[in-house]
């Protein structure tokens, strides 16, 4: 295997001349994993009909059972989704609501997780509660204190990311299920960064539902999530889109939903493969000592703060923009998008811009393709500002 930064990079298809610090966002597979999905996508297509008919379920099966061990779980209780977005739609729209139940999020939450939460609030008269977290934080207990105060007798389920998008703060899951316990309140869990990026063992974490993504920090060809469900939960979730597995249970009713491309799915084996060959714990560690190292000459550089110290993080870290951007655009989303667009198109920079509380933040991710120098022109850039 080659070293790690420089060369591993010849193994991604990845745009010379971009300093690639956003893996989070949509993540990368290497050329290995891209290849054996072109070589399922090959067999489907020479016989649709023995792939779609004989071969696609046994192997779909194959493939869940070689991921489940990989995050401590039974194949059986574990079904491939799209992405998190599905796996999170099909447990969120499985359950039931009654007007006045609360669900509760966080204010750092992802967007898109907040919308399809109010989008069910919104059919069954239940409300959002949202707690604000402020950032930076500097310890677990600050995390699990400012979600203790927002349980009530009406809260029916709580949402929590393992990994929170904006900010790559690990969410101390293990405790904060034991406080929902201790209410009676089932959880749900959003690992869409987790997979690859810190050990799993799902299970052993005591939540009710988690998803999360293989095509972020698993090295897995774009579209491949899974859905994790405790066993005695199993039969109560269905897929977004109900068809003929419908009432066989969850692997019947999840690998099966319509005509579409499994090969992402198909070729997880070889992702799985990828990531062994090097070794996953060598893989997290290069990361995490990556991005911690350039994350603190960054905020030295920018006299700005980490949302988080580097033992809360695992290959992200989000670092307050300076005073010279802060000053001239406002903290909305859109400004933020325009920015980070700004930064790509100007600079051939691929960074993360966020808004938390009012304010603009960067985010930057470390993969096994970087190396120390890809951080040191967002590190000049910038103190400069915009203009
Ligand atoms: C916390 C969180 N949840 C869900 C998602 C959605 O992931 P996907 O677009 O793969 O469904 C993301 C994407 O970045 C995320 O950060």
């Amino acid at each position: 295997m080659p070293e790690f930064g420089r060369a591993l990079r010849q193994r991604f298809r990845l745009e010379p001349g971009v300093d690639f610090l956003n893996h989070g966002s949509f993540g990368a597979a290497p050329l290995e994993v891209l290849d054996a999905a072109e070589r399922w996508r090959r067999r489907m297509e020479a016989n649709p009909d023995d792939f779609y008919r004989d071969v696609l379920p046994g192997e779909l099966r194959r493939s869940a059972s070689r991921l489940a061990p990989f995050v401590g779980a039974r194949a059986q209780d574990l079904v491939f989704v799209e992405n998190a977005t599905a796996g999170m739609n099909a447990v969120l729209r499985s359950l039931s609501f009654q007007p006045a139940d609360e669900i509760l999020l966080t204010s750092l939450s992802y967007g898109a997780v907040r919308k399809l939460a109010h989008y069910v609030c919104d059919r069954s008269g239940a409300r959002c509660v949202e707690p604000r977290i402020p950032i930076p934080v500097h310890d677990n207990d600050e995390l699990l204190q400012s979600l203790t105060r927002a349980f009530s007798a009406r809260t029916r389920l709580l949402i929590v990311d393992h990994i929170a998008s904006p900010t790559g703060l690990i969410w101390p899951l293990t405790e904060l299920v034991a406080l929902a316990r201790s209410h009676g309140v089932p959880v749900l869990v959003d690992g869409a960064h987790a997979p690859g990026q810190i050990e799993l063992d799902i299970p052993s974490l005591g939540a009710d539902w988690y998803t999360g993504n293989c095509h972020k920090w698993l090295f897995a060809a774009r579209g491949c999530g899974f859905l994790w469900t405790r066993p005695e939960r199993n039969a109560a979730i269905h897929p977004i889109a109900i068809s003929h597995g419908y009432g066989g249970g969850l692997t019947a009713e999840f690998d099966w939903t319509g005509t579409r491309d499994f090969s992402a799915w198909l070729a997880i084996e070889a992702a799985l493969e990828f990531v062994e060959a090097i070794g996953a714990e060598r893989v997290r560690s290069y990361c995490h000592d990556l991005v911690t190292s350039a994350s603190a000459e960054i905020a030295r550089l920018w006299r700005e703060p980490l949302a988080g110290p580097p033992t809360m993080h695992g290959s992200m870290m989000a670092i307050r923009l300076p005073n010279a951007w802060q000053r001239v655009l406002p903290a909305t989303r859109e400004a933020a998008a325009k920015l980070q667009s700004t930064f790509m198109r100007e600079h051939r920079i691929a960074v993360a811009i966020n808004v938390i509380d009012d304010t603009l933040w960067a985010r930057i991710s470390a993969q096994i393709y970087n190396a120390p120098e890809d951080y040191e022109r967002l590190g000049q850039i910038g103190p400069r500002g915009p203009g």
